[in-house]
């Protein structure tokens, strides 16, 4: 039983990390993009990209208020709940979010790697000054009078150095990884999991996919499963903590 092993995994693993994309926030009621009720299958990718941002600053405004204004009264889900407590509970290194919504601090969440930046903030793209994305809602104009942008990373932009340092070095040192709802597509985020693959060679870590859509990674991974993730996470949390102690 898939749930059973995965107990397992977790259990014997001495340095666990998950590695989260969208689908960790979909039963939160915030879309992915790429799956059928995907973001990127109603509105083109490309506005998420600096050129557009650049060329078209008044549409690129109105899509990120949408998506800004998306995250008002959204509550943490399963996953991001049972994350923290593992976490709290020590089985839980660390988390690696492509999300930008900050859900994963909200239950508790300490050791959370952003990897593609947070909507809750913007910054001024000329003096690089950050202000609550309140701020971009009002009135998308900085004090020095640059453009305000949401602080998250736009397609055409490097990850943010910090971060992206901190997660190689989670994912060389974990000896499991939890991919949760990422479609593992992305890069250069995904090549964290696919390092862990290639570690998994050796027999010094091992990568468990839990994603409802197929993924690239699947074939390297130990455990694949489509399963929806919160019931995964919570079935599994029941196995790891006996009644009573919960
Ligand atoms: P994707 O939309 O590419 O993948 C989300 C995956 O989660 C899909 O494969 C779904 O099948 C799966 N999924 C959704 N709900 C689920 C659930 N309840 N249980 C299990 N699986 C579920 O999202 P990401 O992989 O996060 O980047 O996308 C990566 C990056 O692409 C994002 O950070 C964003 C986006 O464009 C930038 O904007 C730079």
């Amino acid at each position: 039983e898939p749930i059973h092993r995965l107990a397992d995994l977790i259990r014997r693993s001495r340095y666990l990390v998950a590695f989260t994309g969208a689908g960790a926030s979909t039963e939160s009621g915030l879309p992915d993009f790429r799956s059928s009720q995907g973001l990127w299958r109603r509105v083109p990718q490309r506005m998420a990209s600096i050129e557009f941002m650049e060329r078209h600053f008044d549409e690129f405004v109105a899509f990120y208020r949408q998506r800004i204004t998306a995250l008002d009264g959204v509550q943490p889900s399963r996953v991001h709940r049972i994350l923290a407590k593992w976490e709290e509970a020590g089985l839980l290194k660390a988390v690696i979010t492509q999300n930008v919504d900050g859900l994963h601090q909200l239950p508790g969440s300490r050791q959370v790697i952003p990897l593609h930046g947070d909507l809750r903030t913007c910054r001024c793209q000329r003096c690089g000054r950050i202000y609550p994305s309140e701020a971009f809602l009002a009135d998308p104009y900085c004090a020095c009078g640059g453009r305000l942008r949401p602080n998250v990373v736009l397609f055409g932009e490097p990850l943010p150095a910090d971060a992206w340092a901190r997660a190689r070095s989670e994912a060389a040192r974990c000896d499991l990884m939890l991919a949760v709802g990422s479609s593992l597509e992305v890069y250069p985020a995904a090549s964290l999991p696919e390092m862990v693959a290639r570690r998994s060679a050796t027999g010094e870590a091992a990568l468990v996919i839990i994603n409802r859509d197929p993924t690239p990674l699947d074939a390297w991974a130990r455990m694949v499963t489509r399963e929806a993730a919160g019931d995964v996470l919570e079935r599994v949390d029941r196995q790891l903590s006996p009644a009573g102690s919960r």
